[in-house]
């Protein structure tokens, strides 16, 4: 029997894997009317238990645009798990209709659990403060369309690096390209946690650098990847305010920054990109809101097994 392929987190695809999907994706890009019936009479199921705006409808849209068709929910309370059904029993369930899921969580770790009942591709749509493979899937596709080349960058990160989940995929999928430098930018309280800086980026043996100071990072950086602070993983709402407008990105701030800079965030955004920085040549959030469209198409097919 054919092995069911997963991705639960980043590094379960292999690099060379990474460079075939970036690849797939360019080709949809430069030719979607080739992968339109891709997936005819294909479903996926998308078992969103917490919200999303880009990542469901993003996925939906993919499967959509390669003849496919989706079955889900957006809401946990909509779900059977409102009447406590455990997510092993959820997805054992879904994997009766549907080829492969999409699944959130606010739980570390239950998309892993969901693999081993669903019987059919599960994804990791982000799973509680851990980490979010297909958003890091989606930021790769952008650099190597913004830059030509996932090697020789220094790569700031800005915001709420301790529960920002695609922050630490994001890490551990440059962390294996050469000449990479991270510039971690945050309050001392939303520091990277010690798992990824000892368990990634020293590992590696990658140079890198902790501030609490966005303006004098900027000038030295080839990507700016800014995060929203993560209200719902706060335990105290009063640490959530205090935290909050840490960093607000403005044009200003871009002064000493360099021309080619690429200035990324997964969004949602809240305060910390000011919506005057949204004109500048440099943003490029709202392209990798459209480049995971399409990456997710290529995983789809990829995961599918969908020759094209
Ligand atoms: C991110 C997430 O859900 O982790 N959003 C997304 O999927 N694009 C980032 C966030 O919510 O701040």
């Amino acid at each position: 029997m054919k092995e069911t392929r997963n991705l639960i987190d980043i590094m379960d695809l292999s690099v060379e894997e990474i460079d075939e999907l970036l690849d797939t994706a360019s080709d949809i890009i430069a030719d979607p009317d080739k992968y339109a019936e891709c997936c005819k009479r294909k479903k996926l199921a998308t078992l969103f238990f917490e919200p999303s705006t880009r990542t469901r409808l993003s996925f939906e849209a993919a499967m959509y645009e390669l003849g496919g068709n989706v079955i889900g929910f957006s809401e946990s309370n909509s779900s059977s798990a409102a009447k406590g059904e455990s997510v092993a029993d959820t997805v054992r369930t879904v994997g009766c209709y549907a080829d492969i899921i999409a699944m959130r969580h606010p739980k570390e770790g239950a998309p892993l659990v969901a693999t081993r009942t669903a019987g059919v591709p599960v994804i990791n749509a982000g799973d509680g403060g851990h980490n979010h493979p297909t958003q890091t899937l989606a930021d790769l596709l952008t650099i190597r369309r913004e830059k030509g080349r996932l090697t020789d960058l220094t790569v700031g990160l800005c915001g709420d690096l301790k529960f920002g989940r695609t922050v630490h995929s994001l890490i551990s999928a440059m962390s294996r390209y050469s000449g990479i430098r991270f510039v971690l930018i945050s309050p001392e309280e939303l520091r990277l946690p010690e798992y990824v800086v000892n368990g990634v980026i020293e590992k590696k043996g990658i140079p890198y650098t902790e501030t609490t100071d966005l303006e004098g990072a900027i000038p030295g950086l080839d990507i700016l990847y800014m995060t929203r602070v993560q209200r719902e993983r706060f335990f105290n709402e009063q640490d959530y305010l205090r935290l909050k407008d840490s960093y607000i990105l403005t044009p200003e701030k871009l002064v000493n920054a360099r021309a080619d800079l690429s200035v990324m965030h997964p969004l949602p955004r809240v305060n910390e990109i000011s919506v005057a920085v949204d004109d500048d040549s440099r943003a490029c959030y709202f392209k990798q809101v459209l480049n995971g469209k399409y990456i997710r198409m290529a995983l789809i097919l990829k995961l599918l097994g969908v020759r094209v």
